[in-house]
């Protein structure tokens, strides 16, 4: 057994690292399957965050190690020969094919990849790889790229070499959002802005131990749809859909559902951001839980589970409001909770979900 603290970088590749560069996972506070309808978004930074120690070679191959894995060796491949594994390199693969698709000049390097983003959590794990990766990388080889243009390779990688059809969020939260505020993000002009969460206000975030799977059938479908409504709407894409405009849109079930989700979840975010500038956690907290509930009547990517998790947050005093966050099908709930009382309501909601449905929620905010 490889004792995971102490295969440092020089035990396993003899030689110290050159660069050291990190980035968070995200916790999405509002603005749900939105991103790639050409909306709005608004997820904060965690705490956890993927760590990536770096050198470059003299050759063309890649010899990445993660704790992860916690295997003897590194996995290596030759750079130019980046090909679907299926498995957690994939992420790297991505990121280098990426790279050099934008005439990025890398060569091989040695890289050691530590991380506590949990993974399958919905506090994509994936995307603070692919950022770190990124700023590791372009750290090394001394490639000017600004976060805009980070947070777009990352998005290559995952839509590209590793397959999975996601928006952009991700990887704009991991490459610009801070723990300690709010990132609006506009995803079709990719502008964005940093709010203040409330001073009376913080975070709860737990994870369900209900594990989801976004490469997957589901958000495939979702997405899918979206843009079958889109097109029967004859606009670009749902973003430009106003929610007076839904009524009189008479799209067949199950469509009219996922496009009222998605329109009336980018005026969420919007009137969401308007809160966090008044400094309205009550008005925030309740555009939470508006915000679940049309995920999981209208755009069904929630599961019962999730549900009674979001519930028992709900009945919470000093819970402003709770959500599912994420693409769904499980992963984590997040709260806003009164300044002062996260740990508390985090343990009796963790505590009182367990006795009623069994599981393993797990606490990752605070
Ligand atoms: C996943 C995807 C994001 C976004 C969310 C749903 O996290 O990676 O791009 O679509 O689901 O909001």
């Amino acid at each position: 057994m490889t004792d995971v603290a102490t295969t440092g970088f020089e035990i396993l590749f003899g030689r110290p690292p050159e660069v050291v560069r990190e980035a968070p996972g995200r916790v999405n506070l509002i603005g749900e399957h939105t991103d790639y309808n050409d909306g709005f978004v608004m997820p904060i930074a965690t705490p956890q965050r993927t760590r990536v120690e770096l050198a470059a070679a003299d050759d063309d191959v890649a010899r990445v190690w993660s704790t992860s894995i916690a295997a003897d060796r590194a996995v290596s491949y030759r750079l130019g020969d980046e090909r679907r594994r299926g498995e957690w390199i994939d992420y790297v693969q991505g990121v280098t094919a990426a790279m050099r698709r934008r005439g990025l000049a890398i060569r091989g390097f040695a890289a050691r990849i530590e991380s506590d983003v949990p993974l399958g959590a919905g506090l994509s794990s994936s995307a603070s790889l692919e950022i770190a990766m990124v700023r590791a990388l372009g750290e090394a080889f001394e490639l000017a790229i600004d976060p805009i243009e980070t947070a777009r390779i990352g998005h290559d990688a995952e839509t590209g070499l590793v397959g999975a059809p996601v928006g952009i969020m991700d990887q704009m939260a991991a490459s610009l959002a801070a723990p300690d505020a709010a990132l609006f993000i506009d995803t079709r002009s990719l502008a964005f802005e940093r709010l203040s969460l409330p001073a009376a206000a913080e975070l709860v975030v737990i994870d369900s131990g209900i594990k989801h799977q976004h490469a997957g059938g589901e958000y495939r479908v979702r997405r899918q749809e979206c843009v079958d409504s889109a097109q029967r709407l004859g606009v670009r894409a749902l973003r430009d859909v106003k929610v007076e405009a839904l009524a009189a849109a008479a799209l067949p079930p199950p469509l009219d559902r996922r496009a009222r989700h998605v329109v009336t979840e980018n005026a969420r975010v919007v009137e969401a951001r308007d809160a966090l500038q008044r400094g309205d956690a009550m008005r925030f907290g309740e555009l939470m839980n508006d915000s679940h509930r049309s995920m999981r009547d209208d755009f069904e990517v929630s599961t019962p589970e999730i549900d009674a998790l979001v519930a028992i947050a709900q009945q919470q005093a000093d819970v402003f409001g709770a959500r599912m966050t994420g693409g769904g099908f499980g992963g984590s709930v997040v709260m806003l909770v009164a300044r002062g009382a996260a740990r508390e309501i985090a343990e009796l909601v963790a505590t009182r979900y367990r006795a009623r449905h069994g599981g393993t929620p797990t606490i990752l905010i605070p």
